[in-house]
């Protein structure tokens, strides 16, 4: 029996989990459960990367200690590949003790080669990158993947001789041509070894939030020595048994092409210098572009992985990000091709068919599969097609061509709902000559279902229990002669999703933030107040019942969120132009803020770009009561996460920084 280990990136934690990481997982849990249908012992490794002086910022800038912030954001990466169905079996975080000192045991080791220096680092650094930067890689001073200032820094610093590996690596390229996948990639890396490489700083004196360097005091592990190291700690390395025999090196080591330079160069280096077999293959996958657009907070296209599961689910997101970009390819998401692929595909070609045979073997016999009568040409046919099937999606697994893998099953199934078209068994008489067509039917089905499993476990499964059949293992996917079952027609497989995109509720509203100049009591209520606002272009009044909340002066200077396209209102004898967001809980109202922004800068809620036109009360109304405020950014900064429904839910206390 054969092992199979696998790996994606581990996370950093200072994002929330997103489409992007959720393309390399799904294609990770894909090859994961493909090796354990066919019968291989699988490890299939996830986590997250939590030191560093990036995650040590963000800690900072959430007011926490940088323990209890990694704490904070790892449930959300959790739930979400729970949420896609990811089958992993280990969850590593680099706070896990026994990868702390993994880590510490390979630096150990690594010293002892003599491959360890101490040395003086300055250089140009950028945090976002965890990553020295040469003055020719900045583009206008700063950094080529952030656009950011990047930070001067000079400090003492251990030093990995890298250098030392540039022949023996270029060597094992040479002598293992799938070492790096695909092909150009490793071309590429081949000619940037060649061009020479440089020893690596691999500890810290000027972050705290890390492993502490076994060797010197007061430095701690570089966060990528750190993190690399996780794919052997996980296996229980520096102990050679167990989990670490078993299943060291690693069959596949997915990562995005901006990593794939530590995970080719660095992460063998490493290897190599500790004595450590070589992992069998990093494979580079490429990009996703939103709509074609780069994905960013700013423009409002961000996709978490959680939206992603709420607005498809979980199958067509899993299925539709394999099939529509070519692994190891930059490739684009967008919604109106989602929804086309899976209405084609998933709805229609393979749900359909399921549903259209059940029906018929229920009405003619009783819901039990058929007897395979002879075959003519046309059964022939369908039999050699579906047995070309394994070869086929096997090779492309193996290829991780998953683009391929799926294209080879749904022309299966294409040829499969033309058989049936072409032999029209709802018109067949010859209760025998019906049976041979159904069955051939159902057993296409069956062995389709198998190779869809590692695709879209939950819609497969679904399909395998509907024609009384369960999915175990690759060796039952072939055409066979004398399935029997009793089907079972229940729920569609797919829904068919609509191509409209949901119109949402904050859509029409145009929120901005308005600077609080003035506040005066309302002449004619006691509850209201009249407030004098700045929204960046002009002056306005506004009308808000708050007398009950705040005095004038609490008030006064605030930079609150108003929406800002409303139709103007007379509000006892008072024009009001717009109105103020405020939170309300337990009858505690607090005004949200939004305080570092300027005034006048639109607030985009869940990625949804404010509106345009005027709106009434009854649009902010539906809009309050039935949207939860997730996100809110202003001018390119993402200001809140989770709070609840305006007006209704919110923490206490909770304000928009
Ligand atoms: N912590 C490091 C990896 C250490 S591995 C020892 C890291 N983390 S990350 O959170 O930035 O995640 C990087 C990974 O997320 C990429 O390698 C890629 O798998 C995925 N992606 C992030 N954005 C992406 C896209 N827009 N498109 C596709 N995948 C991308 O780097």
């Amino acid at each position: 029996m054969a092992k199979f280990y696998v790996t994606t990136p581990i996370y950093y934690v200072n994002d929330v989990p997103h489409i992007g990481h959720a393309y390399t997982t799904i294609a990770a849990d894909v090859l994961a459960r493909y090796h354990r249908l066919k019968g291989d012992t699988v490890f299939f490794l996830t986590g997250t990367d939590e030191h560093g002086q990036k995650i040590e910022e963000a800690a900072t800038k959430a007011g926490k200690t940088p323990k209890a912030f990694v704490d904070g954001v790892v449930p959300a990466f959790k739930e979400a590949w729970k949420l896609l169905d990811i089958s992993h079996d280990q969850f590593i975080r680099t706070t896990d003790k026994q990868h702390e000192s993994a880590v510490q045991a390979l630096i150990k080791v690594v010293h002892d080669k003599g491959d360890i220096y101490l040395g003086d680092y300055e250089g140009k650094y950028c945090s976002g990158c965890e990553q020295f930067y040469l003055e020719r890689e900045l583009v206008e001073g700063k950094c080529p993947v952030h656009k950011k200032e990047v930070k001067t820094i000079k400090e003492p610093s251990y030093f990995f001789r890298l250098s030392n590996y540039q022949d023996k690596l270029l060597a094992h390229y040479r002598a293992h041509p799938g070492f790096i996948a695909p092909q150009f990639r490793q071309d590429e890396f081949i000619n940037r070894v060649k061009e020479g490489l440089k020893d690596l700083s691999i500890s810290r004196t000027s972050v705290a939030w890390g492993i502490p360097f076994p060797i010197g005091k007061g430095h701690v592990v570089y966060v990528w020595f750190d993190a690399l190291t996780n794919y052997i700690s996980a296996l229980g390395w520096p102990d050679a048994k167990g989990d670490f025999k078993t299943f060291w090196p690693a069959d596949a080591h997915l990562v995005g092409k901006e990593i794939a330079w530590f995970h080719c160069v660095i992460w063998p280096a490493m290897l190599m210098s500790a004595g450590i077999e070589l992992p069998r293959q990093v494979y580079a996958h490429g990009w996703l572009t939103i709509e074609g657009q780069k994905m960013s907070k700013s423009l409002g296209n961000f996709i978490t992985a959680k939206d992603l599961v709420a607005r498809f689910g979980t199958d067509a997101s899993r299925y539709f990000l394999l099939y529509n970009i070519p692994f190891g390819h930059d490739g684009d998401f967008s919604e109106a091709e989602l929804v086309k692929h899976v209405n084609a595909d998933l709805a229609d070609a393979y749900g359909n068919l399921l549903s259209r045979v059940l029906t018929l073997v229920e009405k003619n016999f009783a819901g039990e599969w058929p007897a395979m009568g002879e075959l003519t040409e046309h059964e022939q046919d369908i039999e050699t097609a579906a047995n070309a099937l394994g070869p086929h999606v096997e090779n492309a697994l193996d290829a991780l061509e998953f683009h391929k893998a799926l294209d080879h099953i749904f022309t299966f199934v294409r040829l499969v709902n033309k058989y049936m078209t072409d032999t029209t068994p709802w018109k067949i008489t010859d209760k025998k000559r019906l049976g041979t067509v159904l069955y051939t039917i159902l057993e296409s089905m069956r062995v389709a279902t198998h190779y869809l499993t590692p695709f879209i476990p939950q819609t497969a499964a679904k399909a395998a229990a509907q024609l009384g059949q369960s999915v175990t293992s690759l060796e039952e996917a072939h055409f066979d002669h004398t399935t029997t079952g009793n089907v079972k027609k229940s729920e569609v497989l797919q829904k068919k999703l609509d191509v409209k995109k949901q119109e949402h509720p904050f859509a029409k509203l145009n929120l901005r933030v308005a600077h609080v100049l003035d506040v005066m009591p309302h002449p004619e209520a006691d509850k209201l107040y009249v407030l004098k606002i700045n929204v960046g272009i002009e002056e306005r009044t506004l009308v808000a019942g708050l007398r009950a909340y705040y005095q004038p002066e609490e008030l006064r200077g605030k930079h609150i969120i108003i929406v800002a396209n409303m139709k103007p209102a007379k509000l006892r004898g008072v024009v009001s132009q717009g109105m103020l967001l405020a939170a309300d809980k337990d009858g505690k109202v607090k005004v949200l803020e939004a305080k570092d922004a300027e005034p006048g800068a639109p607030v985009t809620i869940d990625g949804v770009r404010p509106g345009t036109g005027q709106v009434g009360i009854d649009d902010v109304v539906a809009a309050k009561l039935t949207t939860k405020l997730k996100r809110v950014v202003v001018d390119g900064q993402q200001l809140v996460t989770p709070l609840g429904h305006v007006e209704v839910d919110i923490d206490d206390g909770a304000t928009i920084r």
